[in-house]
């Protein structure tokens, strides 16, 4: 025991000064003069995007430059395909010349600054040119000219040459948010056996063909949030933290940003053909919001749901009407109040466009295929696979119900239910033009981020069940060979599996340090003690549970040897490296009498565990997202585009030229 002791206390090697905190103008122009999309942006030939400059003249702070403190109003921007001649976007576009529109910003340039409360001062003078695309593959250089032209900045644009030839009638992209190899690996761990070292079965998504890692870092960050992730996955460009479907620019309007269009507008555009979003998370949120909306505020929340079934309102440039399934979470953004876009009834709104409104899973399955359908299961995000099916007494005593009623949401479908009827309207709607699906096992991530590793991996193990069955569906169906299959994520968590835990051991020490001899590293770390469910259907020890044979969960989630898993970065807690049986696990608290800013560990939490001090910043109530790259991993026709090391628009890249949605030549 003193021996592996050791070894455990040598990993404790945490982060103490990660202080660097970095603050930019705009992250996209890192100087005065800013051309959006910015330098090293890639197209696909004929996507719809809007161009905006923006020329800054900061009044004071690092960048104070004497005597320029008005930005010219007559700066120029031009484009040339390489090696062509230069001419104004507004020609080359055949635009009018669009209005000068300003504005002034302002921003701190450190923590010192911040804490002082000295933001720095900034005019804009700036123009945008909506709704032009680029057909013909290549480089394109625009140059943007300022202060009387002293000053010039380039951006180099690549149209990639992508021809538009058809591979695939239908995509369908699984994103597991937040979802790492690491966590792959603890799932199966727990969700198949093993004998000798040696699985017995395999995850679903283990047995796909094909697999690539994508690098998720943005454009001026290399930690990525969802919104951010989201929109270089379906649109190809990469931007800021918070963006959906845009570039952030530096106006205060929260819609006027620079857009891009996304997959699903593309093929909807492009082919008619059927649009399905499927998350357990409340459906405004970041990775189903991205298909439609375009806001640097991802908060947008009532907009968001709002652009699911009018697509951009103000500056349009879509025909997008919507999507043939849209199921979720997220109630408060549908009944009408103070959630809602305008206050307005989008249950209503919805229904007015004949779609068929579902609100529990009963209804879900009862009814046809052959209309859109808009399924809204609880307020906020969904109930949790683990909830749902071991421990379905909390969701009782959640007052989530759909139609805002405040009583319990106990009929709520998973992901697999949702997906699989999502698959069945889009083949009826769709079967001669196709589909675009993207299912989110939103609430992986969800329970990293507040330390509920159980919850995560359940959610985990419920994508695996849910890709099963697709490939169950696709076959019987007559679209598995039709049809990519991605299962992806949109960034990772700093969490892996270090060894096991004797539980009843910690529980029987008085001291935190005695409570951490509980931990089991190599050879004590031991074989999982996870119950499987396999073909022979068992019952769980705690609830009486039988699932059907092939599924695999585990039947206990409260072995008394348990996994020694963690994140790289969190805030206090305390920790027994049990299953919360009551929900999910809030691990810190605002302490009545400290700021609002400053969390604690919660005492009520992992009560008869051992408290862990923070690393991340007191402020934080959860753990943070981190930089690993995420895995790709791919079947049917396309795969060799989705090979090695890529970036993470060339998502969006390879499921854009399967389907053939580039244009080389404008529409006639
Ligand atoms: C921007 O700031 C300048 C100088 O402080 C001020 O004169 C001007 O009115 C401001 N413009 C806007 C649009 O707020
Ligand atoms: C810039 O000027 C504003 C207005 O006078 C002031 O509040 C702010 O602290 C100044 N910022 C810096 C960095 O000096
Ligand atoms: C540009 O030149 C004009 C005329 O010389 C001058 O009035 C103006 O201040 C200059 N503007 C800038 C931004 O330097
Ligand atoms: C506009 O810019 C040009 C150079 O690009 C300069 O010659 C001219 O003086 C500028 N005009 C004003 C009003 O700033
Ligand atoms: C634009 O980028 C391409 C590809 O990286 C490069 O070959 C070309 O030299 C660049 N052009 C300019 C003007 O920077
Ligand atoms: C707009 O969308 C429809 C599908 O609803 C599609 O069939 C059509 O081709 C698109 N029209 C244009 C003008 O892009
Ligand atoms: C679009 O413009 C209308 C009319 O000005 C406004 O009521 C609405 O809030 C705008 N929509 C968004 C998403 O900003
Ligand atoms: C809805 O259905 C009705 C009755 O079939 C039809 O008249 C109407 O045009 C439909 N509306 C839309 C927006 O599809
Ligand atoms: C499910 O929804 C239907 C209406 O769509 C309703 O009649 C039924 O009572 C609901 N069931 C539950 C359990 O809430
Ligand atoms: C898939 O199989 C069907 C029926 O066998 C065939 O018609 C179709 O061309 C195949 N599609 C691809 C992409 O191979
Ligand atoms: C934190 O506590 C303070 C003081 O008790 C309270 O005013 C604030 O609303 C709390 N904040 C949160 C996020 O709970
Ligand atoms: C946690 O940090 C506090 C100081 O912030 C320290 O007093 C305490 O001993 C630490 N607790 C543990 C368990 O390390
Ligand atoms: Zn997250």
């Amino acid at each position: 025991m003193q021996l592996t002791l050791k070894v455990a206390l040598a990993f404790g090697a945490f982060c103490t000064h990660c202080a660097a905190q970095t603050f930019q103008r705009l992250g996209t122009c890192p100087t005065l003069g800013c051309i959006i999309p910015p330098d090293q942006a890639d197209f696909l030939p004929g996507q719809r995007f809007d161009i905006r400059a923006e020329v800054h003249a900061p009044l004071n702070g690092s960048e104070a430059i004497r005597g320029y403190t008005t930005p010219d109003a007559n700066f120029t921007l031009t484009i040339e395909r390489e090696g062509g001649s230069p001419q104004p976007v507004t020609s080359f576009f055949s635009l009018p010349e669009p209005r000068l529109e300003t504005w002034n910003f302002t921003w701190y340039e450190d923590l010192f600054a911040q804490a002082a409360h000295t933001p720095s001062q900034v005019r804009v003078a700036s123009k945008a040119w909506r709704n032009v695309a680029l057909y013909e593959p290549g480089q394109y250089i625009a140059t943007l000219r300022y202060r009387n032209g002293s000053q010039t900045t380039l951006a180099n644009w690549t149209v990639r040459d992508i021809a538009p030839r058809q591979r695939a009638k239908n995509v369908i992209m699984f994103i597991g948010d937040g979802m790492t190899t690491n966590m792959i690996t603890a799932a199966r761990l727990i969700g198949h056996q093993q004998i000798n070292g040696k699985y017995q079965t395999r995850l679903a998504m283990d047995q796909f063909p094909m697999l690539g890692h994508q690098m998720t870092h943005s454009i001026d960050s290399f930690i990525t949030d969802s919104a951010n992730s989201a929109t270089a996955l379906y649109s190809g460009h990469k931007s800021t933290v918070n963006a959906l479907g845009v570039y952030a620019d530096s106006s205060p309007n929260k819609f006027d940003d620079p857009k891009i269009e996304s997959i699903a507008e593309l093929f909807h555009r492009l082919r008619g053909g059927g649009v399905g979003i499927v998350s357990t998370a409340f459906i405004a949120d970041a990775t189903p919001a991205a298909l439609t909306a375009h806001t640097r505020d991802r908060s947008q929340y009532g907009a968001v749901v709002d652009s699911f079934i009018h697509g951009i309102t103000n500056y349009t440039w879509t025909n997008w009407t919507g999507p043939d399934v849209l199921f979720g979470g997220g109630a408060e953004q549908f009944y009408p109040g103070s959630g809602s876009f305008q206050g307005k009834d989008y249950y209503e709104v919805f229904a007015q466009q004949n779609y068929t409104v579902v609100l529990n899973n009963t209804a879900l399955q009862a009814s046809d295929n052959s209309s859109r359908h808009l399924g809204i299961f609880s307020v906020s995000n969904m109930a949790k696979w683990l909830d749902r099916n071991v421990y379905p007494a909390n969701l009782n005593r959640s007052k989530t119900a759909p139609n805002g009623s405040n009583a319990s949401a106990t009929d709520q479908p998973g992901l697999k239910e949702m997906t699989i009827k999502a698959l069945d309207i889009l083949q009826t709607r769709h079967s001669e033009d196709g589909f675009f699906l993207m299912s989110e096992a939103a609430s992986i991530d969800k329970m990293m981020h507040v330390l509920d590793y159980d919850r995560a991996l359940g959610e985990l193990l419920e994508l695996d069940d849910t890709i099963k069955a697709t490939i169950a569906w696709l076959t019987e169906n007559g679209e598995l060979n039709n049809t990519l299959l991605l299962v992806t994520a949109d960034h990772g968590h700093g969490f892996d599996v270090m060894g096991s835990v004797d539980t009843q051991f910690l529980n029987a020490q008085d001291g935190a340090r005695d409570k951490r001899d509980a931990i089991g590293t190599y050879q004590n770390s031991g074989h999982s003690q996870y119950v499987v469910a396999n073909s022979s259907a068992r019952v769980g020890s705690d609830q009486n549970l039988v699932y059907g044979p092939g599924v695999n969960f585990p039947t206990n989630w409260d072995p008394r040897y348990t996994l020694y898993s963690g994140l790289a970065a969190f805030p206090d807690h305390r920790e027994d490296y049990r299953v919360n049986k009551n929900g999910p696990r809030v691990p810190a608290i605002n302490i009545t009498g400290f700021d609002d800013d400053d969390f604690y560990v919660n005492y009520v939490d992992a009560v008869t565990g051992f408290i862990v001090n923070g690393t991340l910043p007191v402020s934080a109530d959860q753990g943070v997202h981190s930089l690993t790259d995420v895995p790709v991993f791919t079947r049917g026709p396309c795969t060799d585009l989705f090979s090695g090391v890529f970036n993470s628009i060339d998502v969006f890249y390879g499921m854009a030229e399967c389907l053939g949605l580039s244009r080389t030549s404008p529409p006639s």
